[in-house]
């Protein structure tokens, strides 16, 4: 009987005549043994190995030792059929390899592709980290699988006291972490040079997870004016509950930061750069100077940004927030969030986290993890056109004010230019005309969806009067959402095109 081993999980017959389709599976993973009658098994097709491969942990040997009890149950246990194979792959080393593909064999503590210097780009980041050498499936896949389960087994309880103790690598519980969401985490470490990542279910999760975690009952935080809307609510409305007071200050206004850190027992300065909706830029490197020198922290939120145009860490920030709803996923399908940072911040993130819950869904993992490998392009090209798009706008009549910082008259184009190599995909501006002019803007263009959020293939146009703030005139006069304010998050269509749908059907008002 020839046998042939695709994986060193899953090994076939080829009894039935060699063909591949109707081989016969010898040994399963045993959760595949526990669900799958042998009949079942007999007429199972390549689909559901595949499925089994997937599914196969690269870190745990499969015809290990077995140290007793379970029948069936054990990983171990090899059949003999399974056991005679490779029995006879081993005989000879060429047989061995072909059998075993140790390339394809990752250990969770492998070197990663990244570590070795190989991908010197995001470019390279984005594509392959946390996808090669150091992910915990193995699979003959070139995409990462979707691990879809809400609890991992042990074989034994001396692997589960292992696993405790450090020294058998796997997960427990869903909630604690999944193989799809790590190599998502690690993709995500690699673009922020960050030492960790902990994804979560949104970023406003992220934003409330990181300040739970890190700022003390009783404590005081810093923020911004602008910012995005429910930030601010969260900040509000439940911090005081804890006793935690805030100051809050404008975007560029560096004497009230030190007022604030200098008056108050400050634990975090927490802000976006970009600011949502104006755009305005925080100098990174200045205010982490300014919160360390008096053991504050510093987390941006970068979503604006992306990991591409900035690197907050790298500049000085202790974490860094995004919603990866945004140019992350950058395909407007699955809401998502993250912190990155230094492992000791993240890991007391992560702790809260597992508690708490807001767990990632590992398919909309890996969507994010599949819309990264794009995140380079996509931002290179919403960058060139949201700025020839800036520029277009603020010549034209028909706009009163642009707000983007790739224009020389932004108030933080300085700043912007010293620490951002992009200037992102939003612009805002104001149309030169009332509520009703800027409501007809809206209507009348085509391409761009009337819709929330940003950062996606595919334009989007609000006007923030009505979407973000309609419920109170009073907030929009303090934070200054003008009636005639427009959030363009530009897609990767044509610029000719974006513009044209522009001048034909919005500017004839
Ligand atoms: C700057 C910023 N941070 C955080 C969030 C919240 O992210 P999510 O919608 O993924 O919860 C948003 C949402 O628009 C945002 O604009």
């Amino acid at each position: 009987m020839a046998t042939v081993s695709l994986t060193p999980q899953a090994v076939f017959s080829t009894d039935t005549g060699g063909v591949l389709g109707s081989a016969t599976i010898l040994r399963f993973p045993p959760n595949f043994v526990r669900q799958l009658s042998t009949k079942a098994r007999r007429n199972c097709s390549n689909i559901g190995v595949a499925q089994i491969v997937a599914a196969a942990w690269s870190d745990r040997p499969a015809a290990r030792p077995h140290s007793g009890g379970g029948g069936g149950r054990g990983r171990g246990v090899v059949s003999s059929h399974a056991a005679a194979a490779s029995a006879a792959a081993a005989a000879s080393p060429a047989a061995e390899a072909s059998a075993i593909p140790n390339a394809k064999v990752a250990q969770p503590s492998a070197v990663t592709l990244a570590e070795r210097n190989l991908l010197g780009s995001d470019a390279s980041l984005a594509v392959h980290a946390g996808e090669r050498l150091g992910r915990r499936i193995a699979t003959d896949a070139i995409t990462t699988p979707v691990v879809n389960t809400s609890a991992y087994w042990f074989n034994n309880s001396q692997e589960l006291i292992d696993f405790k103790e450090g020294r058998h690598s796997s997960f427990e519980y869903g909630r604690y972490g999944n193989p799809t969401t790590e190599a998502l985490e690690k993709k995500m470490s690699a673009l922020e040079k960050a030492e960790s990542t902990v994804f979560v279910a949104s970023g406003m999760y992220a934003s409330v997870a990181m300040l739970s975690a890190l700022v003390p009952a009783g404590g005081h935080i810093v923020t911004t004016t602008d910012c995005y809307r429910k930030t601010r609510i969260y900040m509000e409305t439940e911090l005081p509950k804890r006793g935690i007071s805030m100051t809050v200050i404008k975007p560029a206004d560096m004497d009230a930061l030190q007022n604030a850190l200098d008056n108050n027992n400050v634990s975090l300065f927490f802000t976006e750069t970009p600011t949502n909706p104006f755009l305005r830029c925080i100098d990174i490197e200045l205010v982490s100077n300014m919160c360390h020198s008096k053991g504050a922290l510093l987390c941006i939120d970068s979503t604006f940004a992306s990991p591409i145009n900035q690197k907050a860490l790298t500049l000085g920030a202790d974490l860094v927030i995004h919603s990866a709803t945004k140019y992350i996923a950058g395909h407007n399908d699955v809401i998502g969030g993250c912190v990155s940072g230094r492992d000791e911040l993240v890991s007391k993130v992560r702790i809260y986290h597992h508690v708490v819950g807001g767990v990632l869904n590992p398919n909309a993992a890996y969507l994010i993890l599949r819309g990264m490998k794009t995140l380079h392009l996509r931002v290179q090209c919403q960058n060139n056109t949201a700025l020839r798009m800036a520029q277009f706008l603020e010549e034209h009549p028909k706009i009163a004010r642009v707000y983007y910082p790739g224009l020389p008259s932004h108030p933080e184009h300085h700043i912007a230019k010293s620490q951002m190599t992009g200037f992102g995909g939003v612009v805002s501006f104001e149309v030169a005309g009332d509520f009703d002019a800027t409501r007809t803007f809206i209507d009348s263009v085509k391409i761009p969806y009337h819709a929330p959020s940003f950062g996606g293939c595919e334009s989007i146009i609000d006007q923030p009067a009505i979407m973000s703030y309609w419920d109170s005139k009073e907030q929009r006069d303090i934070y200054g959402i003008k009636d005639n304010l427009i959030r363009f998050s530009i897609g990767v269509e044509d610029f000719e095109d974006l513009k044209n749908d522009l001048v034909q059907k919005a500017m004839s008002f």
